[in-house]
C-alpha cells in the first residue's frame, strides 16, 4: 500500500457503521498532530454527539432529505400527518445488505420503511456525499480558526490535499469492497484517476492501531501509565481484536515481528453478521409475543415512524446498567401505539392481561410506558451474545492462536453490559481490555491507519481465491462439456486458475502474476471474473464450492494487430486491504491499470497457455 502522498495535509477518516457512523481528521502537518472526532451530531436536535445514526431520508422523489439524527427527528415529525410520512423513504441498516447480497451490483435494491424499493447505490452515493460535505465543512473551519493570524493561509483545502479514508467490515467480500469504492467515488471521494487518495481500512484493524498506542489507564477497570503496545512487543505473542459493531462481529488476530517491529496478521478475518441489532430483533419478537402479531404489525403499517420512535426510544434504554436500585427499564410509548392496543385489545388491565399470557411479570404496561425487567432485557441479549462468545471460544481452540492473551473489545456494542459479563465468564484466563469509548475506536484508528499502512506487512487469505479462464482443450482431462469450440482451436472454458490459497498469508507488497492470451482475435477488452472456494483448491469455477466474487478485472487491448498472440500478464496483490490488479502487455512493455467491475452477468474472454 502507497504511503501517504506528500501533497496531501489532512487525513479524514469516515466510520460508515451499520447503525452510526462519523468521521475523524487530522492536519498532517500541524506541530501538534492531534486526532480530531467531530463532536457536533445533533447540533441541530439540541444534542451532541460524536457519532449519528446512518439513517437516510428522501423524499417521493429520491431526492436528498436528511441524514443522521436529523433524517430520525424529520421522520418521526411526519408522524403526524401520516399520509406524507408513507411517501418519504426512511432507510437504516442498509450496511448489511452488502454483505449478505450474494448478486451484489451496481442495480442491486434496498427496501425503504414504506417498502418502496430503491437503487443502493444512491443510498451510499447520498449518505457519503454528505459526510464528505460536512467533513470538508469541518476541517476547514478548524483551519480557518488556527489559521486567523496567518494573512498568507488558504481559506480551504484543496481537494487534492484531503486524504480520505472509509473504514468497512475486514470480512466483506471482494465485491462489497469494491461497491463501497463506486459509491465513494460517485460521492466525490476519490476518484478512478487517482485511486490511492481513498484508503479503504479494515475496522478491526485500525482498532488494533488505535488500542496498541494507548495506555493501560485507557481501558475499562485497567490502571497504569504503561503503554499496551510496548507489554504486547515484550509478550511477543498473538493479540485478538474483537470489533462488536451494531450489524457486524469482525475478529482479527495480530503478532509482532520481534525484528523489525512490523504487524502480521496471524489468522484470516473471521465473524459475521453478529451485531448489536439483533437485541433489537429480540425486542421485536418480544413485543409480538406480549401484543400480538397482528397488533404490532397493524401498527407498524399503519404508523411507520411511530414504530421507529418506540425503537429509538429501546436503543436509548437497553443502554442502562444495573444498578442498585433500578431493576427494570421503562421506555414511553407512543401515543398512538396506546390507541392502537385500545383499540385491538382493550384499557389498561386488558392489555396487560394480554401480555400475561407470555409473560407473568417481566413486561407490563403502566401510565402510557412499557416495563421490562433487567433480566429480560439479559434475555433479549442472550442470543447474540452466546453467538459472539462461541465464535471467539471456536476461534482460540485453534491450534495456531493457543497462545493468545490479549483481546481487544471495540465497537459500540462492546459497552452492553451483558455481554461484557458474558465475555469475562468465558474466558476468565485472558486479559480483556474494552477502551472507554469503545464505539469511536475505529475513527481514530483509521486516522493513524492512514498514516502508517505498511506497519501491517501482512495478511492472511480467508479464501482460495481464482480467476475463471481457459486453457486448450485435451480430451483426456476435460469433460466435454466444457469443450468452446472456436475455427482456430478448441478451448476448456470454466477453469479455476488459482492465485492464492486459503490460509497463505500474503505480504502486503507480493504480486501473484500469471500470462494469458485472448481467445478471440479481435476482442477489444479481455475480462476474468473472480472466484473464491473455502477448499485449498478448486478445477471448475461450476464446482459445487466456488462462489461468484461478483466482480472481474477489466483490461483494455485497444491495439488488435496481434490477434491471438497478445501476451499480457496480469498480476495481483492480496495484501493490501483491497485487492489490487496490474496488466503488462509483455511484448511492448506497457504497463495498463486494470480496473474492478461489479458484475451481474459472466463474461470469459480469455485463456492461458
Ligand atoms: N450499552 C449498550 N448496550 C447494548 N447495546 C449497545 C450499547 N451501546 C451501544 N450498543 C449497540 O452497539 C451498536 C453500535 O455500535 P457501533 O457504533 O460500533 O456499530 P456500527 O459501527 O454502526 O456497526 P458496524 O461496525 O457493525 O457496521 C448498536 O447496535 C447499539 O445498539
Ligand atoms: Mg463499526
Amino acid at each position: 500500500m502507497a504511503a501517504l502522498d506528500d501533497q496531501r495535509d489532512v487525513i479524514i477518516a469516515i466510520d460508515f457503521g451499520t447503525t452510526y457512523s462519523g468521521f475523524g481528521y487530522v492536519f498532517v502537518k500541524a506541530s501538534q498532530d492531534r486526532i480530531y472526532v467531530f463532536q457536533k451530531w445533533g447540533r441541530g436536535q439540541g444534542i451532541s454527539y460524536s457519532k449519528t445514526p446512518t439513517a437516510l431520508l428522501l423524499n417521493e422523489e429520491g431526492e436528498f432529505l436528511k441524514f443522521g439524527h436529523a433524517a430520525v427527528e424529520m421522520y418521526r415529525k411526519q408522524a403526524m400527518s401520516q399520509t406524507d410520512c408513507k411517501k418519504l423513504m426512511y432507510f437504516e441498516k442498509f450496511k448489511l445488505l452488502l454483505h449478505s447480497e450474494q448478486d451484489l451490483n451496481e442495480r442491486t435494491e434496498v427496501e425503504a420503511s414504506n417498502r418502496k424499493k430503491w437503487p443502493a447505490m444512491d443510498v451510499f452515493v447520498k449518505c457519503l456525499e454528505y459526510l464528505k460535505k460536512t467533513a470538508t465543512n469541518a476541517i476547514n473551519e478548524r483551519h480557518l480558526r488556527s489559521a486567523k493570524d496567518n494573512p498568507n493561509a488558504e481559506p480551504k483545502y484543496k481537494p487534492e490535499q484531503i486524504q480520505w479514508i472509509i473504514t468497512i467490515p475486514a470480512i466483506w467480500r471482494i465485491s462489497a469492497k469494491e461497491f463501497m469504492r463506486k459509491a465513494a467515488y460517485k460521492a466525490g471521494i476519490a476518484s478512478p484517476a487517482d485511486p490511492d487518495q481513498l484508503i479503504l481500512a479494515l475496522e478491526p484493524e485500525a482498532a488494533s492501531y488505535y488500542c496498541r498506542k494507548l495506555p493501560f489507564e485507557m481501558f475499562k477497570g485497567e490502571y497504569g501509565k504503561e503503554v499496551v503496545k510496548d507489554t504486547l512487543d515484550e509478550e511477543g505473542i498473538p493479540y485478538m481484536v474483537v470489533d462488536n459493531g451494531g450489524g457486524t462481529l469482525d475478529i482479527t488476530v495480530h503478532e509482532v515481528n520481534a525484528v523489525d517491529g512490523h504487524i502480521l496478521e496471524k489468522h484470516c478475518p473471521a465473524g459475521g453478521l453478529y451485531g448489536g441489532i439483533h437485541v433489537d430483533e429480540e425486542f421485536e419478537k418480544m413485543m409480538g409475543q406480549a401484543f400480538g402479531e397482528d397488533v404490532i404489525n397493524n401498527f407498524i403499517k399503519q404508523f411507520p415512524s411511530d414504530w421507529q420512535t418506540l425503537m429509538n426510544r429501546f436503543e436509548v434504554q437497553k443502554r442502562a446498567e444495573e444498578e442498585v436500585d433500578n431493576d427494570e427499564i421503562s421506555i414511553p410509548l407512543p401515543l398512538n401505539f396506546i390507541n392502537t392496543c385500545n383499540h385491538y385489545i382493550g384499557k389498561d388491565e386488558a392489555i396487560n392481561e394480554r401480555i400475561r399470557v407470555f409473560y407473568s411479570r417481566e413486561v407490563s404496561v403502566s401510565s402510557d410506558y412499557l416495563n421490562i425487567t433487567m433480566n429480560t432485557l439479559g434475555d433479549l441479549h442472550r442470543p447474540i451474545v452466546t453467538k459472539i462468545a462461541d465464535r471467539i471460544q471456536s476461534l482460540l481452540s485453534e491450534d495456531s492462536l493457543q497462545d493468545v492473551k490479549t483481546m481487544f473489545f471495540v465497537g459500540g456494542f462492546s459497552e452492553a453490559q451483558f455481554l461484557r459479563r458474558e465475555i469475562s465468564r468465558r474466558f476468565p484466563d485472558k486479559r480483556i481490555l474494552i477502551p472507554h469509548d469503545p464505539q469511536l475506536a475505529i475513527i481514530h484508528g483509521a486516522v493513524e491507519f492512514a498514516r502508517e499502512p505498511s506497519l501491517l506487512r501482512a495478511r492472511v487469505m480467508g479464501k482460495t481465491y481464482g480467476v475463471g479462464t481457459c486453457c486448450t482443450f485435451d480430451p483426456r482431462i476435460h469433460p466435454k462439456e466444457k469443450k468452446l469450440v472456436r475455427p482456430w482451436k478448441e478451448y476448456c472454458c470454466d477453469i479455476f486458475e488459482t492465485l492464492v490459497k486459503k490460509g497463505e498469508r500474503i505480504d502486503l507488497e507480493e504480486t501473484r502474476a500469471h500470462s494469458f492470451l485472448p481467445i478471440d482475435p479481435d476482442c477489444t477488452e479481455i475480462s476474468f471474473r473472480f472466484y473464491s472456494t473455502n477448499q485449498d483448491d478448486a478445477q471448475f469455477v461450476t464446482d459445487r464450492e466456488v462462489v461468484s466474487e461478483n466482480v472481474t478485472v477489466l483490461i483494455p487491448s485497444p491495439d488488435t494487430t496481434k490477434g491471438l498472440n497478445r501476451r499480457l500478464r496480469l498480476e495481483v496483490k492480496f495484501g493490501g486491504t483491497e485487492i489490487k490488479v496490474q496488466v503488462t502487455d509483455v511484448e511492448s512493455g506497457n504497463v495498463r491499470k486494470a480496473s474492478l467491475q461489479l458484475v451481474a452477468t459472466s463474461v470469459l474472454h480469455s485463456r492461458f497457455h
